[in-house]
Order: C-alpha cells, then structure tokens, then sequence
C-alpha cells in the first residue's frame, strides 16, 4: 500500500549505548502522524533495537542481508536471522553496498527473490552518478536498475517493494536534488512501474528520496505529488533533526 515513510538510515554509525539513548529519544520526540517511521542501526544492535521499540510505532530495518538461507559465507547475515529477531524489513542496494562492496544488479536480484519469498519488506535503492547525470543518461540508468533487480517480479511481490530514488551525487554531498528533479525522477519510475505491472500498482508503491534530506529541505521536497517520504543518512542520527524531518511529512 502506498504510505508515507520516513527511514533513517545509521549506516556504519551508533555504538550500543548510542543507540540505546537515540532511541529512547526518538520514542520520547516522535510527532503523531500517519507516516510510517523506520530506523535501520547496525547489524549487532539491530535485536537490541527490536526489544527497545517493542512498545513503540517505530519499525526496525537492517541495512542489508546475504542472499543465501544459510552457510559457508563468512561475515554475512540470513533473512532467517533478521526475521528470528523480529526485524521485517530491509534496505537493499544501496548505492555505498553497490561501490563499496561489488553489489550488482544481478546479486542485488538473488537478494530481492530471497525477501520476497521470506515475505520481508524491501527497501530497494537504486539512482545514477554525477557523469551519468551530466552526460543526461539518469534515466535510462534507473531503468536499468530497477528492470535488471525487480522487474521479473510477480505482480503480488510489488506489495513488498518500497522504492528509494538515492542520486549518488547528492548522498552526503550536502548537495541534494531540488524538487522538480526528485519529482521528475519519481513521475519517470512512477510511468515505467506502470508500463510493465500496469497503474494500479504503479500508484500504490511508495517512492522515497534519500540524498541529504534535512530539516531545511525536507518539505519542500515531500510536497511533489511522486514523493513520498525520505531514506535520511547524516540527519537521521541526530533525534531533533530527524524529528523535524518527520514532522515535515
Ligand atoms: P545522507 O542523508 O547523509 O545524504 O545519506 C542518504 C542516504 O544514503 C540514505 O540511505
């Protein structure tokens, strides 16, 4: 169903102790509203995280998953050890797993089909490079991305899907996309959902825009009619800030 959403996104930051007091933070701050709030620690707090927000309307998401149900892959975590802890959703393909990590469309598809089938939520990001824009290739960029990790999808599975728009130049650049880009960005996958699952699924998947959202710009860019809420890196670790973004959804 399409909501609103406002995720944080913690990446490789917050000890225990800083998580814990985040959180309680949080729970105290959080405005009422009909959004959906997400916050995605790291891997060793994330049952911590659960056990804290137990009470609360706050969801726990992790930042990402290994693909295979169990094994010899040293380092990674399964779907079943993040479902086993309670945490329902998880963020996949970032762009920083894509160039960091050698995450490719092709891997980050094994990932897609292994939460659909363990019925975890997705947040799937995806979004092109400052050349790519310059050279005016950001759309057919998307398109790939998106098409080569989730178009072979059943059309239930987008009931699973949350889409995060990320333009790698604006990720903790400071720079970010002004409103008429994310919209124009948002319209585009908006249009090419529908080109391949038709309107009705089209219009119910929410699109998010990550990319140094912050208090000062949050409205402006959660006003466009395609956006529907923010993946917040930088801004998503200090509770006021978050907060103020949350009130601006
Ligand atoms: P910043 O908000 O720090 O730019 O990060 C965005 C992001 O990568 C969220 O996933």
């Amino acid at each position: 169903m399409r909501t609103k959403i406002v995720a944080g996104n913690w990446k490789m930051n917050k000890n225990l102790e800083e998580t814990e007091s985040l959180l309680t933070e949080l729970a105290a701050k959080r405005p009422d509203t009909d959004a959906e709030i997400i916050v995605s620690p790291t891997f060793v707090n994330l049952a911590t995280a659960v056990r804290h927000l137990e009470s609360s309307i706050i969801q726990v998401a992790a930042q990402n998953m290994h693909f295979a149900p169990n094994g010899a892959f040293t380092g990674e975590i399964s779907v079943d050890m993040l479902k086993n802890i309670g945490v329902e959703t998880v963020i996949l393909g970032h762009s920083e797993r894509r160039s960091h990590f050698g995450e490719t469309d092709a891997i980050l598809k094994q990932k897609v089909d292994s939460a659909i089938a363990n019925n975890m939520r997705i947040i799937f990001c995806f979004g092109e490079e400052l050349e790519q824009r310059k050279s005016e290739e950001h759309f057919t960029v998307v398109e790939e991305q998106l098409k080569n990790a989730l178009f072979h999808l059943e059309a239930k599975s987008w009931e699973q899907i949350v889409l995060a728009y990320e333009p790698v130049w604006a990720i903790g650049t400071g720079e970010t996309a002004s409103p008429e880009q994310a919209q124009e960005m948002h319209a585009f996958i908006r249009k090419t959902i529908a080109g391949s699952f038709g309107d009705a699924i089209a219009n119910s998947v929410s699109i998010l825009y990550g990319g140094s959202v912050k208090p000062a710009n949050a409205s402006d860019i959660f006003s466009k009619p395609d956006v529907d809420g923010g993946l917040i890196g930088g801004a998503s670790l200090k509770a006021d800030d978050f907060v103020e973004i949350i009130k601006a959804i």
